[in-house]
């Protein structure tokens, strides 16, 4: 698929056929995301890649299996949502998101060596190994829609971090940025627009 092509297909996808995803496949995708850039040129990454459906249930028991219509509303409502856009792409995706990671057919966990406290940086270089894996993350995203599947992500909530990495054990000082669930797209999946935006709009020329 040329360049610009994988660029416009990639797409956020919340509905599988469940159809497992190759291994082969699954490492060509990864080796895509080994080659993203990074702050100290080490690529200090590891994917637990999880395809086995008991403990992909296990690893997502505390994500609320079902959020009802009334509660999609509630928190929209909190968050004070007024783009129409925007709201489509929300109400889809509330409901999905155990579901979107329990159909995929393989869950990928995304882990960085970050040594100093995360959630308290002193500077900005304080998130560079957070800000490489998420440049990786895009890579990943991009291999899998060249190859035919799609992507979605969870950023974990409350203590689903520590329960995934009760089950997986990995090393205290990597953090797990988000879930990501690769798996072949649905053919009657949701699809709600991209909020496209005028790159002319967006360039300031030499100056804002
Ligand atoms: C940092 C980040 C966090 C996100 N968190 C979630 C999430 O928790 N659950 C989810 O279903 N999608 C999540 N998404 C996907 C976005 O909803 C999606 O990228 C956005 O709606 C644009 O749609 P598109 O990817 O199809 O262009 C996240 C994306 C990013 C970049």
């Amino acid at each position: 698929m040329e360049f610009y092509e994988v660029i416009e297909k990639r797409r956020t996808i919340r509905d599988f056929t469940g159809e497992p995803v190759g291994r082969e496949t699954i490492q060509r995708i990864l080796d895509a995301g080994l080659k993203a850039p990074t702050n100290d040129h080490m690529r200090d990454w590891h994917f637990a890649v999880i395809d086995d459906p008991a403990l992909i249930q296990n690893l997502i028991k505390k994500i609320p299996k079902k959020v009802s219509e009334k509660r999609v509303d509630f928190i929209m409502k909190v968050w004070r949502l007024q783009d129409e856009c925007q709201k489509k792409m929300y109400a889809d995706a509330i409901p999905k998101q155990y579901q979107m990671l329990l159909n995929a057919g393989c869950l990928v966990i995304p882990l960085f060596k970050q040594k100093k406290n995360l959630l308290q940086p002193k500077n900005l270089s304080d998130l560079n190994g957070f800000a490489s894996i998420w440049c990786c993350i895009e890579n990943i995203f991009l291999a899998a829609t060249a190859e035919g599947c799609g992507c979605t992500l969870r950023i974990p909530l409350g203590d689903e971090k520590d329960h995934v990495k009760s089950i997986l054990d990995f090393p205290g000082d990597y953090e797990m940025p988000c879930y990501i669930a690769v798996g072949k797209p649905a053919k009657d999946g949701a699809y709600y627009e991209q909020n496209i935006c005028d790159v002319q709009e967006r360039i300031h020329l030499n100056k804002w």
